[in-house]
């Protein structure tokens, strides 16, 4: 290096830099640059999945490295004017070594703000970013905001699976994208902006094939499945039925069943919703192996300017990790499940009832349903009371447990505001497309044929006679004892 570049800028530099506000600029720069080194494995490894740990690397840390940056120069600059002002520039400045004060300290300052860098750099990042990699933070750091979205996780089949896993996935593009997302997310929730209930469908949700498709893949043939729906009627016995179902699930190498009808090898299905929710579906085009037909609704000609969607797992499991149930169908299955007993006279009719009913807070939820529940017992029922207390009192908890991991009032998440696409009892499912009036040029309809996705193995029995051949349901079962004391 030339001689003469050092002696006539690097050596004023570094007497002028020697002030507290280039100082406090040098240990920003320093401990920014420290945290980033420590941040880059995770980073570069591409396998990073955490919105926050980006937003920290790429946006708040090179702030604050910019942010100091800037300080060291305008520390510079207002003590060389300073110097001038008051006549005391020194006519020549020390040589870089040692005996050089300045050059001495700078150096000590430096080595100095590194080594306490590292030494707290290294113990915070690895627990921050565990942290913030982990279901507790996404769940629960904004905690009225992903309340019911974490409620309902829980209780999912996913409920082992990171939040990271489907909303993010591997790969650093995406990673990129949903921090980015990310952000304006964080800035909603300090301004308090954000919307209630958080829209559905996620729109920059990463396509199935990069998350779901890690774990599961369409080509894995899955055999048809028996499904049983139970139902309670609204009557004082509660009389039982069962629905059974067999689905035909299928796989995609045979491109058989649900699966490989939409997903199988060389299968592109693209739709055009009309609405946010994609609830209603004009247009429909299926693009299979030698053929493409397009299906569309009365009236409809093509996608217009509606926005195309490839379909994908999401378009029937929109719901893998927090679905909410409707009232009806909840209360179904916490009665099948003996929580809320089947034996207690009008059970269903007074549960469904309650959890109709409007309640402005949770804490009014949980302080009034389980007392009208037991209080409906006592005044109508007062010897079912008197012999099953306990039985009304944990039934009446179990409705309340319904409507805590359904309705949010601080979300707005009230009875039906995210539907299901899977079926077509409570929401409009696969009849969005299967209602058998999507019709192509030549009159070949999305078939609403009910063989071609389930055999209908009984609807709404008492005691289905499938099951019993099964094994999977004595008799006896389904009748419901009468509860003693009834009147
Ligand atoms: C098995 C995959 C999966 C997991 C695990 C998962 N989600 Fe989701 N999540 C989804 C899908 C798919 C949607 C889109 C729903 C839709 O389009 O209707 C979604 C939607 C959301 C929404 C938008 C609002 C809504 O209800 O649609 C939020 C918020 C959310 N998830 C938060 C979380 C949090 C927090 C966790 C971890 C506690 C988590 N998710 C775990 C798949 C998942
Ligand atoms: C990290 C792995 C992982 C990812 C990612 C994942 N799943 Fe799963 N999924 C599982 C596991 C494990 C089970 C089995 C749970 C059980 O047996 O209770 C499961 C079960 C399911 C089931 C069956 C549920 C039932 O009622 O038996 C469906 C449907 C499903 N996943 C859909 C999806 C969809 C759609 C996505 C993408 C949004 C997805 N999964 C992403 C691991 C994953
Ligand atoms: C056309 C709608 C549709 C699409 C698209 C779809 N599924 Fe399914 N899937 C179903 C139905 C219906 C069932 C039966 C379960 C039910 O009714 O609850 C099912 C069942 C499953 C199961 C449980 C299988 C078992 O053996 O129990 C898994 C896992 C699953 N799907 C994963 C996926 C994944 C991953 C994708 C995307 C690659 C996908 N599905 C795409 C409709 C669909
Ligand atoms: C976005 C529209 C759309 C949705 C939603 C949809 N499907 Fe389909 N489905 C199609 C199209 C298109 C075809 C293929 C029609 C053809 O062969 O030309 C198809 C074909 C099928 C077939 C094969 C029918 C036959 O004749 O063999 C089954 C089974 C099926 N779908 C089940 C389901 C189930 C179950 C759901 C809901 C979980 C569902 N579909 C949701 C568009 C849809
Ligand atoms: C496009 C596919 C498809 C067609 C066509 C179809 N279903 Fe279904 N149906 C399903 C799926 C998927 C489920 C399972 C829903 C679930 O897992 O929650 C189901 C569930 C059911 C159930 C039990 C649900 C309940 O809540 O009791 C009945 C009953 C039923 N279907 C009757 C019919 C009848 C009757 C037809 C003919 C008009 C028909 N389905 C046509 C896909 C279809």
């Amino acid at each position: 290096m030339p001689r003469k570049l050092i002696g006539d800028w690097l050596s004023p530099l570094i007497y002028f830099a020697d002030n507290w506000t280039s100082r406090i600029g040098m240990g920003i720069v320093t401990t920014a640059t420290v945290l980033w080194i420590f941040l880059l494995p995770t980073t570069l490894r591409g396998e990073m999945q955490n919105p926050y740990i980006g937003i920290l690397s790429y946006l708040v840390l090179p702030g604050v490295f910019f942010g100091g940056l800037a300080l060291i120069p305008l520390g510079i600059i207002a003590k060389r004017k300073l110097s001038r002002r008051k006549g005391r520039v020194p006519t020549s400045f020390g040589p870089l070594n040692w005996a050089n004060t300045e050059f001495r300290r700078l150096v000590i300052l430096i080595g100095l703000l590194t080594f306490a860098n590292i030494a707290i750099g290294s113990q915070f990042t690895y627990g921050a970013i565990n942290y913030m990699d982990s279901v507790t933070f996404c769940g629960k750091t904004c905690h009225t905001v992903m309340q019911p979205e974490f409620t309902a996780y829980q209780d999912s089949p996913h409920s082992r699976v990171e939040c990271v896993k489907c909303h993010i996935g591997p790969g650093a593009s995406w990673f990129v994208q949903s921090k980015l997302s990310g952000a304006s997310q964080l800035i909603a929730v300090t301004l308090n902006t954000y919307p209630r209930p958080i829209p559905a469908p996620v729109h920059n949700l990463r396509p199935a094939r990069d998350t779901c498709e890690t774990c599961h893949w369409p080509q894995k043939y899955a055999t048809d499945r028996v499904k049983i729906f139970p139902k309670y009627a609204e009557d004082e016995t509660n009389t039982a039925s069962k629905t059974v179902v067999m689905i035909k699930i299928g796989g995609g190498n045979n491109g058989i069943g649900i699966h490989g009808t939409h997903l199988g090898v060389g299968v592109k299905i693209r739709y055009a919703p009309s609405d946010e929710q994609r609830q209603t579906i004009p247009w429909i085009e299926y693009n299979g192996p030698g053929r493409q037909t397009v299906y569309q609704a009365d009236g409809t000609k093509g996608p217009g300017n509606m926005a195309v969607r490839e379909m994908d797992c999401m378009d029937c499991h929109n719901r893998p990790a927090h679905a909410y149930q409707l009232p009806e169908r909840a209360l179904d299955e916490a009665m099948f499940a003996g929580k809320v007993s089947p034996t207690l006279p009008n059970a269903k009719k007074e549960g469904l009832e309650l959890l109709k009913a409007t309640y402005a807070t949770r804490e009014m939820a949980a302080a009034r349903i389980p007392a009208a529940f037991t209080d409906f017992y006592k005044q109508k029922y007062p010897a079912v009371y008197s012999q099953n207390a306990a039985l009304v009192a944990q039934s009446g908890k179990e409705v309340l447990a319904v409507w805590e991991r359904n309705i949010f009032p601080d979300m707005n998440v009230t009875w039906g505001k995210y539907p299901v696409n899977i079926g077509h009892t409570d929401f409009p499912g696969c009849f969005r497309c299967h209602d058998g009036s999507h019709a192509s040029p030549d009159g070949k309809t999305v078939t609403q044929d009910c063989g071609a996705c389930h055999t209908v193995l009984a609807v709404e029995e008492a005691a289905p006679k499938i099951l019993t051949d099964l094994g999977m349901a004595p008799a006896e079962d389904t009748k419901p004892s009468a509860p003693s004391g009834k009147k």
